[in-house]
C-alpha cells in the first residue's frame, strides 16, 4: 500500500495494488452462452464522462430525485447521528456529498470525510476540489474496490461514523452479491455507527425504460463505450457500429437490464486474452442489471443484518428512497 500526503488534511491510501486486472472475467463471461460482460468496464474516462452526462438527463430521475432528498432533509440526517466520520462508497465527483457535507458544517461538526473509489484520478481531483470549498475537513480518500477499503477502515476517532452509498448503485448487485457487501459494512460498524443507503424504487416500466433508453442516445454511447474500452484494455477489434443498445425493464425480476445486440454475424479478437469471440446475428451481451426495489422488503433485509432503520426519507413520488439505519450489535 503506497501513502501520498497532498496537503495537511488530504491523505490518499492506494488498497490498489493487488487488484486483479487480468480480463479473466471477461473471458468468462464472452465464452458462457448467453454473453455477459461486467458492468465495471463502464468506467474508463470517457465512461466516466458519459455517466455524468447521464445524470443530467431529463429521463435519467434517479440522481435529481434523490439530490432532493437530500436537499430537505439532510440537516435531519446530521442532527440524528451527530458528529461523525462520513465514508462514501463509490464517491465519483462527491457531488451530492456537498449537501451532507453542508448540513454537518452547519451545525459546526468537524466532521471527517473518507472517499473510496476505484477511480485514482477521480479520487485524487475531488478531494483536492473539497479541500478548496472545505478547508477544515479532513479527508482522506481509500483508492479500491468496496471490499479492499472497507478492510483497512482504522476505528474512528469521532463520536461514531456513517459509511453512505448514494445513487442506487447496490441495484447494479445481483442480490448475492447485495448480501456480501452489506454483510461486509456491517462487519465494519460498531454498535450505534450509521448507514445511510439511496435506492432506485419500482414504479412503471415506461418511466424506467425512457430513463436508460434516452432521447439524445447519451445511454447508448455509454453502454457501447464498454467495447472501446475492451478494445483498448485488451487489444481488441470489436466494431461498435456492429452493435446497437437496448434497454428492458424485466418485471419479474424487477430490474433494468441493458444488452448490446449484434447486428451481423462476425468474429471478434481480443489479442491481450488470447480470445476469439464468434458472433451471430440478433445474439446479446447483458451488460449491466439495475435492481428497482421496495422500500419495506429493503429495510427488512438490513434488519436482519443488525442494520435498524431509524428512519427512511423519500420524494413526493416515491421514486426513490433514502434509508437511515444504525448497526444495533
Ligand atoms: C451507477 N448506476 C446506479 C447506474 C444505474 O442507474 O443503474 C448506471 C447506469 N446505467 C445506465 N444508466 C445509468
Amino acid at each position: 500500500m503506497s501513502t501520498a500526503s497532498l496537503t495537511t488534511l488530504i491523505t490518499i491510501l492506494d488498497c490498489h495494488s493487488t487488484l486483479k486486472n487480468d480480463g479473466e472475467d471477461v473471458i468468462q463471461g464472452l465464452t458462457k452462452n448467453p454473453k455477459t460482460l461486467p458492468a465495471k468496464y463502464f468506467y474508463d474516462s470517457r465512461g466516466s464522462q458519459l455517466f455524468e452526462q447521464i445524470c443530467e438527463l431529463p429521463e435519467y430521475y434517479p440522481t435529481r430525485t434523490e439530490a432532493s432528498i437530500l436537499r430537505q432533509y439532510a440537516g435531519e440526517i446530521a442532527r440524528i447521528t451527530g458528529d461523525c466520520e462520513l465514508v462514501e462508497l463509490g464517491s465519483g465527483s462527491s457531488t451530492k456529498t456537498r449537501l451532507l457535507l453542508n448540513a454537518y458544517q452547519s451545525r459546526n461538526y468537524s466532521c471527517k470525510y473518507v472517499p473510496v473509489d476505484v477511480s485514482a484520478s477521480i479520487l485524487k481531483e475531488s478531494a483536492l476540489q473539497l479541500q478548496v470549498e472545505y478547508p477544515a475537513l479532513q479527508v482522506q480518500g481509500l483508492i479500491g474496490t468496496y471490499e479492499q477499503a472497507l478492510a483497512q477502515l482504522m476505528p474512528t476517532s469521532r463520536p461514531s461514523r456513517m459509511i453512505f452509498f448514494l445513487g442506487s448503485s447496490l441495484g447494479n448487485f445481483t442480490p448475492q452479491e447485495c448480501d456480501v457487501l452489506l454483510n461486509q459494512i456491517k462487519d465494519v460498524l460498531a454498535p450505534g455507527d450509521y448507514f445511510l443507503l439511496g435506492i432506485d424504487l419500482q414504479k412503471s416500466q415506461q418511466i424506467l425504460e425512457a430513463a436508460y433508453n434516452d432521447s439524445q442516445g447519451i445511454t447508448a454511447a455509454f453502454n457501447l463505450n464498454m467495447l472501446d474500452h475492451l478494445n483498448w484494455r485488451f487489444q481488441g477489434d470489436f466494431d461498435t457500429n456492429l452493435f446497437t443498445h437496448q434497454a428492458i425493464y424485466n418485471q419479474q425480476e424487477n430490474q433494468i437490464e441493458m444488452y448490446l445486440h449484434c447486428q451481423t454475424s462476425h468474429v471478434v479478437n481480443l489479442e491481450k486474452l488470447g480470445l476469439n469471440v464468434t458472433w451471430k446475428t440478433g445474439e446479446s451481451i447483458l451488460t449491466e442489471i439495475s435492481r428497482k426495489f421496495d422500500l419495506d422488503t429493503v429495510e427488512k433485509e438490513l434488519d436482519s443484518k443488525g442494520l435498524k432503520t431509524i428512519k427512511s426519507f423519500t420524494d413526493p413520488q416515491k421514486w426513490f428512497g433514502l434509508i437511515l439505519c444504525q448497526a444495533t450489535k
